[in-house]
């Protein structure tokens, strides 16, 4: 199948992703927020006619989509396996084998909680909860408007700053709710 438009492909989707850990009802068909499920297979359909429609750059156009979107939905990656002629099941293989990749959404923004030692013995599991308790979810999940995913990750290499928390790449060192409050509202 060559390249085209939306209309040759979304008979094909049921559902825009399968909302991983998106808390709450209404994140369930977001993808990326305020785009429509055709505004994403066209710009899927464009990623890969930049590469040629060629699947030896299937990591590449997978990177690249997962660029667009901070996950790649199930939806996704069918569309990516029928404009490549890839079969799904070689597709799975590859994100799952892969890190790099993210088959649950991730938000905007990802904020994570280093967990290692030095941390972990600096309270970081009380910063972990006053995170958690400001954003509403709990590690491993993204706010339903999918703007904030949370994570907990090993030592970031600065412990003389734990507990430390990263939003996007950004550093502090054990902001109280009052500054965690002002990250977020300016992330927003
Ligand atoms: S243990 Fe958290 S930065 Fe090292």
């Amino acid at each position: 199948m060559d390249a085209g438009t939306a209309a040759n492909y979304r008979g094909g989707h049921d559902n825009l992703g399968d909302n991983g850990g998106v808390r709450g009802k209404e994140g369930s068909a977001a993808v990326k927020v305020a785009e429509t499920g055709d505004d994403i297979l066209n710009r899927i359909v464009e990623i890969c006619h930049s590469y040629g429609n060629d699947k030896s750059f299937l990591i590449q156009i997978l990177l690249k989509c997962q660029e667009e979107y901070n996950w790649l939905s199930k939806d996704v990656l069918r569309w990516i396996g029928e404009i490549l002629h890839v079969p799904l099941n070689e597709i799975y293989e590859i994100t799952t084998f892969y890190k790099v990749f993210n088959l649950i959404p991730k938000g905007k923004n990802l904020l994570k909680v280093c967990n290692g030692t030095a941390c972990h013995v600096r309270k970081a599991p009380v910063l972990l909860s006053k995170v958690s308790s400001v954003l509403g979810i709990d590690p491993g999940e993204t706010t339903k408007d999918m703007l904030f995913g949370l994570e907990t990750v090993g030592c970031l290499g600065c412990c003389a700053l734990g507990p430390v928390l990263v939003v996007n790449d950004q550093y502090y060192s054990n902001p109280t709710i009052g500054e965690l409050k002002k990250i977020i509202a300016a992330h927003k």
